[in-house]
């Protein structure tokens, strides 16, 4: 009898126990925190506005156009990387941490940038690239000249006397080979992008406190928070096994998340994150839902939030549909209901244009589905993140022949293709519409000479829609898409219910509506989404009661018979719930 009773006990107290730690969990997502309900605007600065004439993009450009960022209403603005660099992939190579990309300007005007961001309260985040340098960093040049150089143990080494290494693909390399040989020390180094972006070591204890470093030295002068480029990939296995099957498309299964990543990241947040009031972010979230969880759960004390590429990849894949679009973010919604962050974006600079992918470019669609992506993206919990151009409807470039192209992935990978007698017209015609390119082209500030953006001709060619598609021509519309981006941007603001609310999907299975409600308390919203040419339906539960039209992207305002809601094409609306 009193053994029976104890075990009661025991059950009731673990089961309470249980409870608890739900409740605790279930915490997390609540948590109110300003990088939750921070709107991301990423800002491509090659490409923003050019001061200067020479064509390129620069920080005073960007500094002159403060207003303009803060007259969006966005928070944060995410910079692509403006450090000293070769340019081999458009600063993702990296030759001087501490320094500014001369076509970028000097310290000096970073530091008037920095200051006229908040000072009008918004804040900078910056693209940290560790996962390699550029070969042309003061690193590299003394690790490959000797073997006994301190810097040898920075980056990852194969000796010649061994043989040939261990096959590792190379997203860049015009071979796909992520070994290069090196003469002067007879080893190979390993890049797995570029040949002019060695991978560091992280396994090297003084590798980690440089970057450390580096990190609180634009912390200490201001900067709000960094996003991490590649960072998954940053752990190697230096004992270089043989990856049995490894190719093109699952190297993220063998490079991702290598231990001990979370160690590192630990180390990280203790000696920067912990110390300042950072937002961070890095790029990739693993292989599954649990590496996802691992880097951004509250209590590991790692990174705020995930940054997943299965939505945008399947946006990006020939057998694209709405419908897989929608499941895949209603997966991520529940999985991280509870705990950890997600980022919500569709557009940034490795993707074609939003537009291109998931709404309708057509002169007749363009403007309704850019507007219903912005409600989408503004709607959706997570922090919504903004590729610049998006916010005005920019279409992809039309570029049509391989010399219009500028990007090292696309260049190497045709000039890859050429090698191996692959097909030229089918790689074009999928680079036409899927090459990073797309989106890297000149802001369409206006339809005079180089849309705007610099004086003298840029460094790549200015899209093709900048007369019908740029800001000036929306200024004063106050049915633009700019103005629409105005509109949903200050919705959110005013109801937070978008960021911390519950997500439900409504009607899953419908091919051409997407809908859901967001719901906090007696604060509930329904999102209704037509992502279609054709007028299309959807029921909603008999329970739910809409009220007002809050919000609407078309004029005419849609039936409702039965619970039934009709959208016209491209129509996005948001209704207030009783
Ligand atoms: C991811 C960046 O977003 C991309 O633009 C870059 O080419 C690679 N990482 C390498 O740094």
């Amino acid at each position: 009898m009193i053994k029976k009773t104890i075990q009661l006990v025991t059950i009731i107290w673990m089961m309470g126990m249980l409870h608890a730690q739900a409740q605790l969990n279930k915490n997390y997502s609540k948590q109110r925190k300003w990088w939750k309900e921070a709107v991301v605007y990423q800002l491509y600065p090659r490409s923003f506005k050019d001061s200067d004439g020479d064509g390129v993009g620069d920080l005073k450009g960007i500094t002159e156009k403060l207003n303009y960022l803060k007259s969006l209403g966005v928070d944060v603005v995410w910079l692509n990387p403006i450090y000293s660099s070769p340019n081999d992939d458009n600063g993702y190579d990296i030759s001087d941490y501490r320094n500014i990309m001369k076509e970028f300007g000097t310290m000096k005007d970073f530091d008037q940038m920095l200051e006229g961001m908040h000072e009008r309260g918004m804040r900078l985040v910056m693209d940290l690239v560790v996962n390699h340098s550029s070969d042309e960093h003061e690193w590299f040049r003394q690790a490959r000249s000797s073997r006994d150089s301190k810097y040898r143990n920075y980056y990852h080494w194969w000796p010649e006397e061994k043989g040939t290494p261990p096959y590792r693909y190379s997203l860049f390399d015009v071979n796909h080979d992520a070994w290069k040989y090196d003469t002067l020390t007879r080893s190979y180094y390993l890049h797995y992008f570029s040949r002019k972006q060695p991978d560091l070591n992280w396994s090297n204890p003084d590798l980690r406190k440089e970057v450390y470093d580096i990190m609180k030295f634009w912390a200490d002068k201001g900067v709000d928070g960094f996003r991490m480029d590649a960072f998954q990939f940053c752990v190697k296995d230096t004992s270089f096994p043989v990856f049995e099957g490894l190719n093109a498309s699952n190297f993220v299964q063998f490079y991702a998340m290598v231990p001990p990543i979370h160690d590192y990241l630990q180390e990280m947040h203790k000696e920067v994150y912990a110390k300042y009031n950072l937002m961070s972010v890095a790029e990739g979230a693993g292989r599954n839902m649990q590496d996802a969880h691992d880097l951004v759960d509250t209590q590991r004390k790692e990174l705020n939030m995930a940054y997943a590429f299965d939505a945008v990849d399947v946006s990006s894949s020939p057998d694209y549909s709405m419908l897989k679009l929608k499941k895949t973010f209603t997966k991520w919604d529940k999985e991280f209901q509870n705990d950890g962050w997600l980022s919500i974006f569709m557009g940034n600079h490795d993707q074609s244009r939003v537009i291109d992918r998931i709404g309708n470019p057509s002169e007749q669609y363009r403007e309704a589905s850019a507007k219903l992506i912005s409600t989408f993206l503004l709607t959706m919990r997570g922090t919504p993140y903004i590729y610049n151009g998006d916010e005005i409807g920019m279409t992809n470039a039309g570029f049509k022949d391989i010399s219009e192209f500028k990007d090292i992935q696309t260049i190497n990978e045709y000039k890859y293709q050429q090698s191996q007698g692959g097909d030229l017209a089918a790689f074009m015609q999928k680079n036409i519409k899927y090459s990073r390119d797309n989106s890297r082209t000149p802001f369409q500030w206006n339809d005079g000479d180089n849309a705007g953006f610099s004086t003298s001709q840029p460094w790549i060619r200015v899209g093709n829609s900048y007369k019908e598609i740029n800001l000036q021509n929306q200024e004063n519309n106050p049915e633009s898409c700019v103005n629409y981006f105005r509109q949903m941007v200050k919705f959110r603001k005013d109801n937070k219910v978008l960021v911390y609310g519950d997500y439900t999907v409504v009607d899953e299975n419908n091919p051409n509506i997407y809908a859901y409600t967001r719901i906090e308390g007696n604060h509930k919203l329904l999102v209704v989404l037509n992502f279609s040419d054709v007028t299309s339906q959807v029921t909603i539960p008999k329970a739910m009661r809409v009220s007002t039209v809050e919000i609407n992207n078309l004029p005419t305002k849609p039936t409702i018979t039965n619970n039934t809601i009709a959208l016209l094409p491209w129509q996005a609306v948001i209704y207030k719930l009783n």
